[in-house]
């Protein structure tokens, strides 16, 4: 029976995964091999660090995914895989690792972008969505709000002008002394505390625009810790965690709920590494069923790095017989969209 199995790779960060999908929505495996620990002695992802683990872990990381999938590579429909955004050296082991499977079985190699993949992760958590859609994608490296109008057309609705959410999260988190990746140790501190202690600024642009600006209050928690560290006065590590997160929030939904609005589309998606925050996804839900809207998101697992919603993703482009030849290379900047054939 054709179950239209693809072979997903993604290893465009510190995560090398592998996982098979079939019919776009059902996961058979989904392997993760994390870097986390050993970058976060360097307070980040270090590039060339990153790139040797992918090499040493991309083919272990793909057995296990067939094994665990029960299948063997020649059952595979297509092999999808990352090829931008991110890190050139890291994204180039896992174009390298699909184009040898995919010219060894003579099998279609297909191209996804990162941040599609993302979105791909709600059609697994929610095998009733369709486009259109939007889809507030919030991860280390991006901040958008997506108007998915069909599988493969994307129109950008908003965008940070500068940092990403996650990487505001994170660069908070170091300067607490709170550990890499922030996200996650960040959004624990803030159940504890107090979401109005500090009143940090929230950025509109002037133009009306859905875009988002992070530096500002990045800068502003920056100076009221150091502030108070010269003052020797006790940080409330908690309080200054729920306040900065409750800005990041406020803008997050306030521009996604108002862009969805506008378009008069019903479903709002969350997406990416920072949509497994607890409180943005609480938030989202609530003001979303204000406006008569529902709110969806994947389950965490689904939302940080993975090879699962790269299968997802790469599934509507083998559907459209979108193939890439073996001159596919990485692509460290991309935008979303690109790269799909015109409709
Ligand atoms: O999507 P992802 O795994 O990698 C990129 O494509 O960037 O996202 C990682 C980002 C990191 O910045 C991390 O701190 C953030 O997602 N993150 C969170 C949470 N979990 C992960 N941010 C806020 N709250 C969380 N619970
Ligand atoms: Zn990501």
């Amino acid at each position: 029976m054709n179950q239209d199995l693809i072979l997903g790779i993604e290893t465009s960060c510190d995560e090398t995964s592998a996982s098979v999908v079939a019919h776009g929505r059902t996961v058979l495996s989904n392997t993760i091999a994390s870097q986390i620990d050993l970058h976060a002695e360097y307070g980040g992802v270090v590039p060339e660090i990153a790139s040797r683990k992918h090499v040493e872990l991309i083919l272990p990381v793909i057995d296990r995914a067939l094994k665990e999938a029960e299948v063997n590579l020649e059952d595979i429909s297509g092999i999808a895989v990352t090829y931008g955004p991110g890190l050139v050296g890291a994204l180039l082991v896992g174009v390298t690792a699909a184009k040898a499977i995919a010219a060894a079985l003579d099998k279609p190699l297909i191209k996804v972008h990162h941040i599609e993949g993302h979105i791909a992760a709600n059609y697994i958590a929610h095998p009733d969505l369709k486009p259109p859609f939007v889809c507030l994608v919030v991860s280390g490296g991006h901040s958008h709000i997506v108007h998915v109008k069909d599988y493969l057309d994307f129109r950008i609705l908003g965008r940070t002008r500068d940092d990403a959410a996650g990487e505001a999260f994170d660069k908070i988190a170091r300067v607490l002394g709170l550990g890499y990746p922030g996200g996650p140790a960040v959004d624990k501190q803030a159940r504890q505390g107090d979401p109005k202690a500090y009143r940090f600024p929230r950025v509109q642009f002037q133009d009306g625009s859905y875009d988002f600006s992070f530096s500002g209050l990045k800068t502003a928690v920056i100076n009221q810790v150091n502030q108070a560290r010269q003052k020797g006065e006790a940080l409330n590590i908690p309080d200054i965690c729920a306040s900065f997160q409750q800005a990041v929030i406020d803008v997050l939904v306030d521009h996604a709920v108002a862009a969805a609005s506008a378009l008069g589309v019903k479903t709002l998606c969350l997406a990416g590494g920072v949509a497994s925050n607890t409180l943005l996804r609480e938030t989202l839900e609530k003001r979303a069923k204000k406006k008569g809207m529902i709110a969806l998101y994947p389950p965490p697992v689904l939302c940080t790095d993975n090879a699962a919603m790269i299968a997802a993703a790469g599934y509507y482009s083998y559907k459209a017989g979108e193939f890439s030849d073996f001159t596919l290379n990485a692509v460290p900047s991309l935008a979303i969209g690109q790269g799909h054939q015109p409709t």
